[in-house]
């Protein structure tokens, strides 16, 4: 679990949510149920805007100005970046793309405030999406207060992987770069700030999501029509609902540890509004996780199974019928389940290191018919 300060005075990670919404001028209601003597609940059930039963009461009172912090989870979950597409004089496809650093304070649950630094004024940074085999150009604007990269995960140079001494390195304030490669390989990918310390400029927000469609002209058999299904160039891909959701936490008080955890950065965000999908149509989950301070995160759905894809880089699953996936920070995958002939209703989904999501990881799909 996550190192934690525990000197005098260091207000615990559910001390903190707590205060946190009580400063924000919220009511937060101890329920009285308590596990070991501690750790009261968050919440009392009468005050939730939302009272799924189910799991218990559990998150947060009120509402994050999703317009002021420039994003809202509910759109982040499908806002594909296909840059600005061209044919180079080779006919390879050209993606041309433009990220700006700079820093922002945004509100991560309600009344709590974090003041990260954000790839075009959001967290997480855009998702981009290419093709197989695509060229990718990357024009990298450093408009923050500190040097920033941007590091890739996918095949390339070593001058343009985005790491400080290597290539263009470190970006200082007001500076810019270009970083350009093809996009290989096909696959679930991400990018993040590679500048030092790490661990602290991934975890203050400088991360997005890299998806890199299959080009079914590179495959044969079965696997073409697969292919076509991952590939948003083709109407078989239309048919298939799909999301992408970043696994993140915040350390709010800078003690090395966590106190918020979410899917796409507002705590209870698919709890206080679920994500409506139908049962008949394949879902397919784009997940990544990029917590910083935890070695693991997880995600467990409810009532249902998944097929899973390690990295998305390879067209038949790498884990079929499984509930819960782990993932350590950078690694990711692809997600695919259906809810074909289920009961209409809310299907939880949640990190299972239950502390991450009672802390916010925690969220609801809305089957409907
Ligand atoms: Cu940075
Ligand atoms: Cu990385």
């Amino acid at each position: 679990m996550a190192r934690k300060a525990h000197h005098a005075g260091a207000i615990n990670r559910r001390g903190f949510i707590k205060a946190g919404i009580l400063a924000g001028g919220l009511t937060a209601v101890a329920s009285g149920r308590k596990r070991g003597g501690s750790h009261p609940e968050l919440v009392d059930p009468k005050l939730a805007p939302h009272d799924h039963s189910g799991h218990g009461s559990a998150g947060t009172v009120g509402d994050v100005d999703h317009a002021a912090n420039g994003f809202d989870p509910s759109e982040l979950l499908y806002d594909w970046d296909f840059g600005t597409v061209s044919t180079l004089p080779s006919g390879q496809t050209l993606r041309e793309y433009e990220i700006t650093a700079s820093d922002k304070d945004i509100e991560v649950a309600p009344g709590v405030f974090f003041p990260a630094w954000v790839y075009n004024g959001r967290v997480p940074g855009p998702t981009l999406r290419a093709v197989e085999g695509d060229r990718v150009r990357i024009e990298f604007t450093n408009a923050g207060s500190h040097p920033h990269t941007i590091h890739f995960h996918g095949i390339h140079a070593a001058s343009m992987d985005g790491v400080p001494g290597v290539g263009a390195g470190n970006i200082e304030p007001g500076h810019s770069t270009v970083y350009e490669f093809d996009a290989l390989p096909m696959g679930c990918h991400l990018y993040h700030c590679h500048t030092l310390p790490l661990k602290r400029h991934i975890h203050k927000g400088l991360y997005g999501a890299f998806v890199i469609d299959p080009d079914p002209n590179r495959y044969s058999g079965e696997e073409v029509e697969i292919a076509k299904s991952r590939n948003h160039q083709f109407p078989e891909n239309r048919s298939v609902n799909e999301m992408v959701m970043l696994m993140n936490a915040f350390d709010t008080n800078f003690d090395g540890g966590n106190e918020i955890y979410a899917v796409n950065t507002v705590a209870f965000a698919y709890m206080n509004r679920p994500i409506q999908i139908r049962r008949d149509q394949l879902q397919r989950l784009y997940l990544i996780n990029i917590t910083e301070f935890d070695p693991i995160n997880s995600m467990h759905l409810h009532a249902n199974f998944f097929d899973y894809y390690d990295h998305g880089t390879t067209l038949r699953p790498t884990l079929k019928t499984v509930d819960t996936i782990m993932q350590a920070q950078a690694q990711r995958g692809i997600l695919e389940f259906s809810y074909e002939g289920y009961e209409p209703g809310l299907y939880m989904f949640h990190a299972h290191v239950s502390e991450f999501a009672e802390l916010g990881w925690m969220g609801f799909f809305d089957v409907v018919e």
